[in-house]
């Protein structure tokens, strides 16, 4: 194992009690970040959370939080609104739209229930009409495919930029040129992307993409972003405003008069946890000194070892591609004779790997991100080789 890499694992206590493959649903927090959020929390509460002090210094730490945030990922901080979660973002973007029956949305059986049922509740509540596109090889959607499902009525394309269910890299940014040759936009849902791939947000296209916090930045639950593309954040105007929104708290034009923010920031609303943003600033300068592309190598170089692997068993279908550009950290399998809820207990009762199962298609799902280890990707290699064995595959 490389130094580097030891010496991140020595920050993360879940990696000396299990093989950790469950990123994709939540990472496992850094302890600096996790020493972050206290001493956040007890400078507010010794100098006061409502002192004039601890107020001005909030709001000064966010910023630098923000910038930090905003040079990880290739944005900026005028781009950049904070947000709970990846699905909050979604639903801003989605609500601050305007709606007219008749108007289409184009989305796909790849994408979470996040990037799902938004446009359900559109499509009741205004009419708006939902293509989900059903890719031909169950795993990737293609350009093609997208193109096919577009028509003169689309307003909104909504893509994971790394499928949840079977892993495989979706084509955004071929999406994003389709959506600007059609004249609508492109919504990326960027959960199981943001802090694995590499790409900066500004060069992909999109007009909006939404992240976590908690997953492969190795953030705190309750953090995340969504950037929007130079001036987008006009297009989706956000459905609803308060404090934080807008310029001047209380303009002496009158109790009913504002300005919007200038920047993605008028999409938050009001007071949100600097603890917790603080220790995702932490998490994320760890991941910055060791770099996007670092990260992403070593990330692409243990898939591809698992799913080499996985795919040389008797009675393992890998469904996530194999080639690195087509895929990410998710690494979806069935193993035949074995139902994937039971594999998935298996693998964490007997051999403390730690992953998680997807519905549709129904499979084991692993999360690989750089703190896992060559060893840990053999000895999963092993457990699943004995499950299968155990279970009488053909
Ligand atoms: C692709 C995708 N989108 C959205 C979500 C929801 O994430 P969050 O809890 O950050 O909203 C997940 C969670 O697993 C996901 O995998």
């Amino acid at each position: 194992m490389e130094g580097w890499v030891e010496e991140v694992r020595n920050l993360l206590p879940v990696t000396r009690r299990s093989i950790y493959m469950n990123t994709g649903t939540s990472g496992p927090v850094p302890e600096p970040a996790l020493r972050a959020e206290a001493e956040s929390e007890r400078y507010l509460s010794e100098a006061g959370p409502g002192s004039a002090e601890a107020l001005r210094e909030s709001g000064r730490r966010l910023e630098q939080v923000r910038n930090d945030l905003a040079r990880f990922l290739g944005s900026t901080p005028d781009q950049l609104a904070f947000t709970q979660n990846t699905s909050h973002g979604m639903a801003a973007v989605v609500g601050g739209m305007v709606w007219r029956p008749g108007d289409e949305v184009v989305t796909s059986e790849l994408e979470h229930a996040s990037g799902l049922l938004p446009f359900g509740y559109l499509r009741d509540r205004l009419g708006v009409r939902v293509r989900v596109l059903r890719p031909r090889d169950g795993v990737r959607l293609t350009p093609d495919e997208l193109r096919e499902g577009l028509s003169t009525r689309t307003r909104l394309i909504c893509m994971s930029h790394v499928s949840y269910a079977t892993g495989a890299r979706l084509p955004v940014e071929a999406a994003a040129e389709l959506a600007r040759a059609h004249g609508c936009r492109l919504l990326v849902d960027g959960a199981q992307a943001a802090g694995c791939l590499p790409e900066p947000l500004d060069g992909l296209g999109a007009d909006f993409y939404a992240g976590p916090g908690q997953k492969w930045l190795m953030g705190p639950e309750g953090t995340g972003f969504l950037h929007f593309a130079p001036g987008a954040w006009a297009v989706a105007a956000p459905a609803s405003i308060a404090w934080a929104s807008v310029e001047h708290e209380e303009s002496p034009a009158g109790p009913l008069t504002y300005r919007l923010k200038a920047s993605a920031r008028r999409f938050e609303l009001a007071t949100i946890s600097l603890a917790l943003f603080e220790g995702l600033r932490t998490a994320t300068q760890i991941l910055e000194g060791m770099g996007r592309r670092t990260i992403w190598e070593r990330v692409a170089a243990l898939t591809g070892r698992l799913k080499e692997g996985l795919a040389a068993l008797r009675d393992v279908e890998v469904i996530t591609p194999m080639e690195a550009e087509r895929s990410a950290g998710l690494v979806a399998f069935r193993l035949r004779g074995l139902s994937a809820p039971e594999a998935t207990r298996l693998l964490a009762e007997r051999y403390q790997v730690i992953g998680r199962w997807v519905p549709r298609p129904e499979a084991v799902r692993l999360s690989v991100h750089f703190f896992n280890t060559e060893s840990e990707v053999e000895t999963v290699l092993g457990a699943v080789g004995e499950l299968t064995a155990g279970a009488g595959g053909s």
